[in-house]
């Protein structure tokens, strides 16, 4: 797999004019498609570290964009893969579990229950005793390698010159792991899309041990999200639709459209200083806005504006 090529785009609002910030994008342009954002980084390492023999065997949520990008890596790269779901009975007919279907993967329910004890050792000694051909990745793709694979690009060098403030959403931390092992000394930001106690220490679990000891926290922190995950307002659908007709960005409610909302009320309420240049990390997850859709939670006219 060869790293993607990077895509800047500036997103221009009086917000932003006011203070003299700038707010730039960043897209990668994955091989491709289905691998996009943050996937085809954190999956690198695992697919270069996977035996020629073995599959890849993860974990996710009913509408999950890592389990949708691993099942597509397993496709175009020809390796089999298995996905554990947190549901209680697959539905084929979610978007996401039909497309990893048609990708080859294997689908497995997990209970809720089940899914919690996934941190255990005594789960992953039954997954690597009943899946022995299989190379386990945690959910999210965080882990060391996952995050490693993140740090390989220069994410934080905008077209104007390297960020001041680099910012991703995050949600099992990898992302922002990444970030922080490639820029020590940039200011980073992880917008939480996940109400979760346990997030920096999730994130620092993604970092080698020698940063570990370093981290004071310094030179980053995480924005607590005010919403559990997934929960999609009105307000964040409204702010989703008006980056696409007035930025021609595209994003979706359940992490990058989340993640920049709280990114622009940090802005308002003044936390982040004037004359910054910032960077966010577009991670990808468009290919959630179909099971968003297919729940309901966007109507038609608004997934055909998002989607296209
Ligand atoms: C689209 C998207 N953006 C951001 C994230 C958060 O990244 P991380 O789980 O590495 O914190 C995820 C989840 O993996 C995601 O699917």
């Amino acid at each position: 797999m060869t790293l993607p090529p990077i895509h800047w785009q500036r997103w221009y609002d009086e917000r932003l004019n006011a203070n003299n910030n700038e707010l730039w994008l960043l897209n990668l342009v994955p091989p491709v498609a289905e691998i996009a954002g943050n996937k085809w980084l954190k999956l690198h390492n695992a697919l270069q570290q996977r035996l020629p023999t073995q599959g890849i065997l993860s974990l996710g949520g009913a509408f999950s964009n890592h389990l949708a990008a691993l099942a597509a890596a397993g496709h175009y790269y020809h390796f089999p893969t298995i996905g554990l779901v947190r549901t209680e009975q697959l539905d084929l007919n979610n978007p996401t579990l039909a497309q990893c279907l048609k990708h080859g993967m294997q689908l497995h329910a997990l209970t809720r229950t089940q899914f919690r004890q996934r941190s255990s050792s005594e789960f992953n000694l039954y997954l690597q005793q009943q899946y022995p051909d299989y190379l386990v990745i945690p959910e999210g793709g965080s882990n060391l390698q996952g995050a490693a694979g993140v740090a390989t690009l220069p994410l934080a060098e905008t077209p104007n010159g390297i960020a001041d403030l680099l910012c991703c959403a995050t949600a099992s931390g990898g992302t922002l792991a990444g970030l922080i092992q490639r820029y020590p000394l940039t200011q980073i930001l992880g917008l939480a899309v996940v109400k979760d106690s346990a997030l920096t220490d999730k994130v620092k679990l993604c970092l080698p041990h020698s940063m570990i000891a370093a981290a004071n926290d310094q030179n980053w922190s995480i924005q607590p999200a005010d919403s559990n995950y997934a929960k999609v307002s009105n307000e964040l659908i409204d702010f989703c639709c008006q980056a696409k007709q007035q930025q021609n960005i595209s994003i979706e409610p359940v992490y990058t459209g989340k993640a920049l909302q709280q990114l622009f009320r940090l802005l308002d309420q003044g936390k982040i200083p004037a004359n910054k240049r910032i960077a966010f990390f577009h991670t990808g997850g468009l290919q959630g806005l179909a099971g968003l859709h297919y729940r309901k939670i966007l109507s038609e006219q608004q997934f055909d504006l998002l989607n296209r």
